[in-house]
């Protein structure tokens, strides 16, 4: 008897060592497990942050936390700050620069105060915060990539004569002398705010930001009732916008009418809008926090160019036809599509050409 209960004891004894050791073994993996991983995401975070950016080792000695964020703020082109300019000359040059792509209107539009050369519009209408907002079109790649080949063209084009297409097109205006101190002020700025990015290289964020295609053609009379709910308040029913007490600035830019950018400027093609729109408009957002769905933004693309509007012959746009963008509006084309579906869409298939 008394021997029996010694071994049930002992039995029972070894079964709560044991237990207790699967305990500590199991509370050892629950604790060593996520530390392992949590490692290991740090280790490729640090390690990432160190491929991406020219961080200091000191910079990195921090949390992963704050390397990602680092990484993240410093993803997209951002211009230099004009305070780090030391030559005066250079400095007055660029800030007048700056000046004519804000406020265009006034020193060249048709109450100009140095010309009268262009319609009402400012270069920053389309070129948002003076070209630098991020998929705002900004200038960043400009000065890395100008002189180039443009297919439009068929020709090299230096920044002088990219920045009179504007001019001629999207302001529906004339070209600036190239000796002229407002186009060098423009040029100047240019440069200079492109100034740090590889020659070659194509700035992050700069430019539009691409929208996925519908498979449907884009529709006015869908995008006439997304106008009047959210751009009519700034822009006009009518679509001509509002000037300041002078006349002389646009407060809210025209999006047609005789005052508006021609039919041979870039934003008439139907995927540039968009993807401006989507991106930048109602005026406010950014990139991160559209408001319009994609449908949305082609179809109000689609009502705005199909607004009446100036026209420019320019029969030597595109010497080469199988160039044009698959959205280019005016034949003749490489293909048999009609000029209705490069103008709206659908473009499945055009993309594919
Ligand atoms: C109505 C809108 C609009 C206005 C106003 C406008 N632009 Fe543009 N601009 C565009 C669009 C859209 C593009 C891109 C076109 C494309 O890629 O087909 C562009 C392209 C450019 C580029 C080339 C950018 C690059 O990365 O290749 C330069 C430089 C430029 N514009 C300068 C100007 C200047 C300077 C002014 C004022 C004098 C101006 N633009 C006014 C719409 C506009
Ligand atoms: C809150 C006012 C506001 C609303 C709403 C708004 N916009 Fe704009 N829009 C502006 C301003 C201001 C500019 C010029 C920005 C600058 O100069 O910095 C502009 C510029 C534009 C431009 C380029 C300039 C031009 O004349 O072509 C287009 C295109 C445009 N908006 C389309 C739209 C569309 C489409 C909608 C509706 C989806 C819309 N906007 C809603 C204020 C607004």
């Amino acid at each position: 008897m008394e021997n029996q209960k010694d071994l049930i004891i002992e039995a029972l004894q070894l079964a709560i060592r044991r237990l207790l050791r699967l305990v500590v073994f199991l509370s050892i993996l629950i604790v060593l497990i996520p530390l392992f991983v949590l490692n290991l995401t740090a280790i490729k975070d640090y390690l990432k942050s160190v491929g991406e950016d020219d961080l200091t080792p000191q910079t990195v000695d921090t949390t992963a936390l704050v390397t990602t964020e680092i990484a993240e703020t410093s993803m997209y082109w951002t211009p230099p700050s004009l305070n780090l300019i030391n030559d005066d000359k250079l400095l007055d040059e660029v800030i007048y620069g700056k000046e004519l792509i804000m406020h265009t209107a006034y020193y060249l539009g048709p109450k100009g105060t140095v010309a009268q050369q262009s319609n009402g519009l400012n270069c920053q209408n389309c070129h948002l915060n003076a070209g630098t907002k991020v998929f705002g079109n900004n200038y960043g790649s400009v000065a890395s990539t100008y002189p180039k080949l443009r297919a439009r063209s068929g020709k090299m084009e230096s920044i002088e004569k990219r920045v009179n297409d504007c001019f001629e097109r999207s302001l529906n205006g004339k070209a600036l002398a190239i000796n002229s101190p407002e186009m060098k002020a423009i040029v100047a700025y240019l440069k200079y705010i492109g100034k740090n990015v590889k020659k070659g290289e194509k700035a992050t964020g700069s430019g539009l930001k691409d929208i996925t295609l519908l498979s449907r053609a884009a529709d006015p009379e869908k995008g006439k009732i997304v106008y009047e709910n959210q751009c009519a308040s700034c822009h006009q029913t009518n679509g001509e916008g509002t000037k300041d007490e002078h006349g002389r600035e646009f407060i809210y830019p025209a999006l047609w009418g005789n005052e508006s950018f021609n039919d041979a400027a870039g934003l008439y093609r139907i995927s540039n809008m968009a993807k401006y729109v989507k991106y930048n408009m109602p005026f406010g957002i950014s990139h991160e926090n559209p408001t319009l769905s994609d449908e949305d933004s082609w179809d109000v693309a689609a009502y705005v160019v199909s607004m009446p509007r100036p026209h420019k012959n320019v029969p030597k746009d595109w010497p080469d036809k199988s160039k044009k963008p698959m959205d280019h509006p005016f034949g003749p084309y490489a293909d048999n599509f009609s000029e209705k579906q490069h103008k709206y869409g659908p473009f499945q298939e055009l993309a594919k050409k």
